[in-house]
């Protein structure tokens, strides 16, 4: 069990405003790009979260020189000079704690025409292939990149040199889609990809490699193409997005507590999945007329009735809103459906939730959620970072005290949350784990 838990004490209203943090997603693959500049550049607006600690820590371990200060609401500075790259080698245990360590083959194989890397982590919704971007790879003349390549858990390409090719993603990846830019920066000729992510991140590590000299088009639409080009000079500065998800986690959170939040700092149009839904389950979201930020709360005397959500690629509403979006429903009215259509297995936290009072029913990759009155405080885990967020949201709507184990999930993808809750009114605290018995509880 992890050293530290989250206590909170469910009840107070949300009342206030908070500004969100540059986004996780977007900054893991901005890092990777990072490691092939052949210059310096500046990165603001990183979130202060275990996981981009363990991104530095990985481009670092390569050679990388990379200085980080602290910056204005909590955020990091980063100085980053890749030019000291020594080794094409990521094959250290930290590799497996994240996901988008896979970044790295991308971006070592554009920097030097080879790759090693440990197959990486991150949570587990069932299984989490990388075949689509090992065929990428394949197609634009990488070796190694077959199944049976694999030797010890660890992965080996070479290319020389990497050239263009068409690239069509029989499934929609965003992993898949950011590491084809990444390797295709530099390869001769032109990438074409089909059937690409639309993401915000990809719009975003699109955008800082064309800040750092690449020529990619049609981020942020189904196909994208990149010219590889020899040289990336860098010397820039460049600034995160905000984080979708964090905003997402936080505008529900102002409405199960049926408080009254202004969320600054994000991208309205972002968020237009979940605030349509909320908008047509009875909340009022308000975009303000600064257009960056929204306002959740609900008018008095308006009923909140439950509705149906399908997960699916952006615009789509988003996965990793999932877990949160099912707390919201469990608020509501009537029954609701939840349609995870991304994830095999992304319902893991939904006996943790039912320690709380949920009344929920799972079907395959549906989930049935009935509306309850309340939740009510109780031990429960956090069984990976969304998840978590969501045991977050349903504990401040709960009666009595929550406490969520394993919280360093959490703060791998939610910079300063305990503070940024409390400064909504929210009672809140890191605390010692307390002994768990889950068996004895379930
Ligand atoms: C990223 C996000 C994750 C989010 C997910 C979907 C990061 C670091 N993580 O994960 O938080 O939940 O997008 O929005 O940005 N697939 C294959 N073969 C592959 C790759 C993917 O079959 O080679 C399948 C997956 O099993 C899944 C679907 O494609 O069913 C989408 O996965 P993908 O978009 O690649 O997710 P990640 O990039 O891993």
């Amino acid at each position: 069990m992890s050293p530290y838990s989250y206590k909170i004490t469910g009840g107070n209203r949300l009342k206030g405003d908070i500004s969100i943090s540059g986004s996780k997603n977007a900054v893991l693959g901005v890092l990777a790009a990072a490691m092939m500049i052949d210059g310096k550049c500046t990165l603001e607006n990183v979130p202060d979260i275990s996981d981009v600690h363990v991104m530095i820590d990985l481009c670092r371990s390569l050679g990388a020189l990379i200085t980080s200060e602290a910056a204005a609401e909590g955020s990091l500075t980063l100085e980053i000079d890749p030019r000291g790259i020594n080794t094409y080698k990521a094959t250290g245990a930290s590799v497996s704690k994240i996901r988008a360590s896979y970044y790295l083959l991308g971006a070592l194989l554009a920097r030097g025409g080879k790759a090693s890397l440990r197959m990486p982590g991150g949570c587990n919704f069932g299984q989490r292939p990388i075949d689509l971007h090992l065929k990428a790879f394949a197609a634009m003349g990488a070796r190694g990149a077959r199944p049976e390549d694999i030797e010890g858990g660890i992965i080996t390409l070479a290319a020389d040199p990497l050239h263009g090719a068409r690239i069509f993603l029989d499934i929609v990846s965003v992993g898949a889609t950011i590491n084809v830019m990444l390797a295709a920066t530099k390869a001769q000729g032109m990438t074409i990809i089909t059937n690409a992510a639309k993401e915000p991140h990809i719009v975003d590590v699109a955008n800082f490699l064309n800040a750092m000299g690449a020529k990619i088009k049609g981020a942020g639409t189904d196909t994208i193409r990149i010219t590889g080009v020899p040289v990336l000079p860098g010397n820039f500065s460049y600034s995160i997005i905000p984080d979708q998800i964090e905003a997402g986690t936080y505008m529900i959170a102002a409405a199960v507590t049926d408080g009254d939040v202004t969320i600054h700092n994000l991208i309205p149009t972002h968020m237009e999945p979940l605030s349509s839904k909320m908008r047509e389950m009875g909340y009022t979201v308000e975009e303000n007329e600064d257009n960056d930020s929204i306002r959740v709360y609900r008018e008095e005397g308006s009923e909140i009735w439950g509705t149906n959500i399908k997960t699916s690629p952006y615009p789509g509403f988003p996965t990793d809103l999932q877990p949160q979006a099912v707390v919201l429903l469990c608020m509501a009215k009537g029954v609701s459906k939840m349609h995870e259509n991304v994830w095999q297995n992304r319902f893991q936290y939904i006996p943790e939730l039912t320690r709380m009072g949920a009344s929920i029913n799972v079907f395959d990759r549906i989930a049935l959620v009935n509306g309850i009155e309340r939740f009510k405080g109780a031990t429960v885990m956090a069984t990976d970072l969304r998840a978590g967020a969501a045991l977050v949201c349903a504990a401040l709507a709960a009666e009595g005290t929550t406490y969520i184990t394993n919280a360093k999930k959490i703060d791998r993808g939610y910079e300063n949350i305990v503070q940024k809750l409390q400064s909504l009114g929210a009672e809140i605290e890191r605390c010692e784990s307390p002994e768990f018995d889950p068996d004895a509880e379930a």
